[in-house]
């Protein structure tokens, strides 16, 4: 197994994951809206013989601290036959791991806190951020000291609104 950025003949495959994971294709509309947007950070394939899983990682406006980069993970998926084998994990940490090497400082995810606390992510740092999704299912990690400083309000990649 291994991981990659995505690329454009990968589009069918991404739908196919996505289509399989939720039942819907809705989150795979997403990823192509925020690429066609340019609001795309980073979106990476996790793959054996064939994508298996993806995960993509978007612009997230802070408003009143411009100064901290941060970035929106969102969606992820890994196909319904190659789940709890560590992949979702993987491209979780890869994603990370790029973005810290990228110089952001925060990225912040709406999802199980019993899933994405064991990457660090912690609801009392998105607490102090005012998105849409505010409550105790959006989550945030700090890659850098200055992360921890983020606060005020935040706007996500226009494609989101859709999603609603
Ligand atoms: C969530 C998902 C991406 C995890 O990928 P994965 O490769 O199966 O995950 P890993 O193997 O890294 O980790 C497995 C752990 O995730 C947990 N898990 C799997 N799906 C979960 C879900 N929807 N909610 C909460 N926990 C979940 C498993 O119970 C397991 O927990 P454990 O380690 O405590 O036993 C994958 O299950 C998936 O695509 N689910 C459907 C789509 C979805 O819900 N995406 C999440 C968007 S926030």
């Amino acid at each position: 197994m291994g991981i990659r950025l995505e690329e454009s003949a990968d589009w069918s495959s991404v739908y196919a994951i996505y289509s399989a994971a939720f039942g819907q294709s809705a989150e795979a509309d997403l990823v192509r809206h925020m690429h066609q947007d340019g609001d795309l950070i980073l979106s990476l394939i996790a793959y054996g013989d064939e994508p298996v899983g993806h995960i993509a990682y978007s612009r997230l406006v802070l408003h009143e601290t411009g100064s901290i980069r941060a970035a929106v993970l969102a969606p992820l998926a890994v196909a319904p036959s190659f789940q709890k084998q560590g992949i979702g994990a993987a491209l979780v940490r890869d994603g990370l791991k790029r973005l810290t090497d990228r110089g952001y400082d925060l990225v912040l995810v709406l999802g199980e806190p019993h899933y994405y606390g064991r990457f660090g992510f912690d609801p009392n740092l998105a607490e102090k951020l005012q998105t849409p999704y505010d409550g105790p299912y959006l989550q945030a990690l700090a890659l850098s000291p200055r992360g921890t400083g983020a606060h005020g309000p935040a706007s996500y990649a226009r494609a989101f609104a859709e999603l609603k």
